[in-house]
């Protein structure tokens, strides 16, 4: 017994001298890593020296951390294992942990406990918001409105880096023609251009121009590479693109990211043509870190290392870690194999130390950059938390945002906008008295319920209303988690619904996909209204036909019918905290809408992938007879197509130029004229068109495009310029390539419509 106690003593204090000598090497070694006199590289190099194989190593593992710090430990079995390898520098990064007193405790162990205290970085999945959520970012990309984007991503950095985050695992910028696929939601649409457009503005958003500010986080290029071209639209699945695709869809939007200077990318959960993304050289090493010279890291995607073993590309978690950090990716989230691997195969000769060392020389820079060096706890200040957090200037550029990517898909007799003294207004439909559903699914840091409702943002106009909800979208509970239950069959509500259309003037009627019907893992055949709203929807018209459909949705929808019948069909998406404001807003004519469409509108499930930017074919048609490319029995044109979205007003394009005097720089130019009644904002849209080249060229490549206001008869000179970064493509071998020859440009309102011409490029 007496031994016992002994040895117990003998270990209590064997602990706490070891904890104060690491506190005061930390101390007097941290401090001499904060001269600003020394660049970041000299830094760099004098910390690796000192750091050990393991601590090396260690810097290149991420967990979880649903920690409870206060509690004794997270709620998975390696709960104390993370612990303990937070105080043996085993951990280079955590994910999911918030709020200042949480990030605040998990940093203070490492910094304080560890032989080197080397700071952590706090990674989260800030998508579109933190708490103040903006519009899902596919619907902001709806707006076109680059400035406004930026903003919204500034705003997440504002609040996110309050709560402790000092790294974001967004912006996501895959290109996706698959509107089964869920998290089309949570991109930029199917347009490489813009898409390359928007992944700029929300990483300079993210990131700011000072990363070392404390309102500024990291951000993350991600999924590296061609996670939205899944097979069948189905989440995880299987990726087989062809070069051309690869380099000219996929790519741009990715390099656009590392052009902003992007300080990580996320690698991904597919194979790509046989080889998974997390080992994947050529994508991670020959294309991100030599040819584009990223000189940030890459993060793997959540266990994506492990999933290998699944893919049946490697047989276990050794050869993981073996494969991965070959291969270029260097922080692994989740898979455990470089903390338990990763050393040994150094020791082994199967990694290569310089392997090592080159990642965590780039997730040091990351770390520098952002000053953690200078002070681990600079976002933590609980101040900062009570202050940001629902800033009413957030709340203001959330509206801002959720306003602008709102697209009016139809509006027969300007049934819209509406008298603000309209008598008699039906309100129909479950999800216009959602508080939760607009928020999207991709909000984990955000308030349940903490949109405002449609209902809540009618009511500031008008008590002219009355609403009946009409059918349930959704059965039983929602969660980010769970497969959500849609209710196909109870129609009980149904003639409360049908009664109140029939004496009302007007009927709004709210339809559309639960938040949580999209985003990661919620993939759909069908691209319908869910459930019986498309039969609530006919059985209310039957009753009344004067109807203003509000769609709400995270993808693309096959609404053929509502178009074929509904006089006004508005598209709301899932807008954010904001939501019902915004929607009343446009409703009321306080607003008028001028989004655009990121993605194609199929008219039925069976024409998708379906996009604007796809190749002529041999057999374009149409032809009397059958030898064509198309369908027996469905248009080949879209139900909207891509850059699609009217106004209250009218827009008149004329006078059309093109000087190509200059090969380099092509001028082409327009008059764009407001002929109705309304102020608005147009987004005038340029495409090209590469008649003959040596890889053979879409039908039409989006190269431009300019949003601005014109007031009732105001007219204005839109001007473009193309040089050969707009008129040259990637060959097959991955150069970048300009050809003379002849140009088509149209220049229009949407990827349809406009004023065509053509060129001859010296
Ligand atoms: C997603 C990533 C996300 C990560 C961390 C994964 O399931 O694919 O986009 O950043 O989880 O939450």
């Amino acid at each position: 017994m007496k031994t016992k106690i002994v040895l117990f003593l003998f270990f209590i204090i064997t602990a706490y001298f070891n904890s104060l000598i690491a506190s005061n090497f930390n101390h007097n070694f941290l401090s001499k890593l904060n001269n600003p006199i020394d660049s970041i590289e000299y830094k760099i190099n004098i910390l690796l020296k000192k750091m050990t194989l393991q601590e090396k190593v260690g810097q290149m593992n991420q967990y979880n951390g649903f920690w409870e710090v206060t509690g004794p430990a997270p709620k998975d079995g390696n709960a104390k294992s993370k612990y303990e390898h937070l105080k043996m520098g085993l951990v280079g990064s955590v994910l999911n942990v918030k709020g200042v007193e949480n990030v605040r405790k998990i940093q203070e162990i490492v910094v304080k406990e560890s032989r080197l205290g080397i700071p952590l970085l706090f990674g989260f999945d800030v998508i579109h918001g933190y708490k103040t959520l903006s519009p899902i970012p596919l619907a902001e990309a709806a707006s076109w409105d680059l400035t406004a984007i930026q903003k919204s991503a500034r705003i997440a950095a504002i609040e996110a880096s309050a709560v402790g985050i000092n790294w974001t695992f967004a912006p996501m910028v895959d290109i996706s023609r698959d509107a089964r696929w869920g998290r089309v939601m949570e991109g930029a649409g199917e347009d490489p251009y813009l898409g390359s457009k928007i992944a700029a503005a929300r990483v300079k958003g993210f990131q700011g121009t000072d990363l070392s500010a404390n309102n500024t986080i990291a951000a993350t290029a991600k999924h590296f590479a061609g996670y939205g071209f899944a097979e069948s639209g189905k989440d995880y699945n299987t990726v087989d693109i062809g070069t051309s695709t690869l380099y000219n869809i996929v790519f741009p939007p990715f390099q656009a990211a590392v052009q902003s200077d992007v300080k990580t990318v996320m690698n991904s959960f597919n194979v790509i043509n046989g080889i998974p993304s997390t080992a994947n050289k050529f994508l991670q090493r020959d294309i991100l870190k030599d040819k584009w010279s990223f000189k940030g890291f890459v993060i793997s995607d959540w266990g994506s290392g492990a999933e290998m073993i699944d893919h049946g590309f490697a047989k276990d978690l050794k050869q993981v870690a073996k494969i991965s950090a070959n291969a270029g990716s260097d922080m692994d989230m989740e898979s455990y194999a470089y903390v338990t691997y990763l050393k040994e195969l150094v020791e082994t000769g199967k990694v290569s130390i310089k392997v090592i060392d080159d990642a965590v020389k780039r997730i040091l820079r990351v770390k520098f950059e952002l000053g953690l060096f200078d002070d681990p706890y600079k976002y933590c200040n609980s101040k900062r938390e009570k202050e940001l957090i629902y800033h009413p200037d957030h709340l203001a550029a959330a509206l801002d945002i959720a306003k602008k990517s709102i697209v009016l898909l139809k509006n027969n007799q300007q049934l819209l906008p509406l008298q603000k003294t309209q008598k008699n207004i039906a309100v129909i439909g479950a999800l216009a008295n959602e508080k939760n559903s607009p928020l999207g699914s991709w909000r984990i840091g955000s308030d349940d319920n903490s949109a405002v409702s449609v209902i809540e943002g009618l009511k500031k106009y008008t008590s002219n209303f009355v609403y009946a909800k009409g059918t349930d979208v959704t059965v039983g509970p929602v969660s980010f988690i769970q497969e959500l239950n849609i209710n196909e069959t109870d129609k009980s509500e149904f003639n409360e619904a049908i009664e109140l259309a029939k004496k009302s003037d007007v009927v709004i009627m709210v339809l559309g996909e639960h938040g949580f019907q999209t985003g990661e893992g919620r993939s759909r055949t069908k691209i319908d209204l869910p459930g019986v709203q498309q039969q609530l929807l006919e059985e209310v018209y039957k009753v009344n036909q004067n109807i203003v459909l509000v769609l709400m949705n995270g993808r693309p929808l096959a609404v053929t019918w509502a178009d074929e019948h509904i006089p006004a069909i508005v598209e709301a998406w899932q807008l954010g905290t904001q939501s019902g404001n915004a929607i009343a807003e446009v409703l009321f004519g306080d607003y008028n809408p001028a989004g655009k469409i990121p993605m194609t509108f199929p008219r039925s499930i069976g024409q998708v992938p379906i996009y604007y930017n796809h190749y002529n074919t041999g057999r374009p048609g149409p032809k009397p007879e059958v030898f064509w490319s198309h369908y027996s029995d469905e248009s080949t044109k879209p139900l909207y197509p891509f850059g699609y979205g009217l106004s209250y007003t009218k827009f008149e394009y004329s006078n059309l130029q093109i000087n190509n005097s200059n090969p380099s720089a092509i001028k082409v130019s327009l008059t764009v004229k407001n002929i109705g009644s309304f102020t608005g904002e147009e987004v005038t849209q340029l495409y090209i068109h590469d008649r003959v080249a040596s890889v053979v060229r879409p039908v039409k490549e989006l190269k431009g495009f300019l949003k601005y206001s014109l007031k009732p008869n105001e007219s204005k000179l839109v001007e473009f310029v193309l040089t050969n970064k707009e008129l040259g493509f990637y060959n097959n071998n991955g150069e970048f390539i300009v050809e003379p020859g002849e140009f088509d440009v149209m220049i229009g309102t949407n990827s349809e419509n406009g004023l065509t011409g053509s060129f001859i490029k010296k």
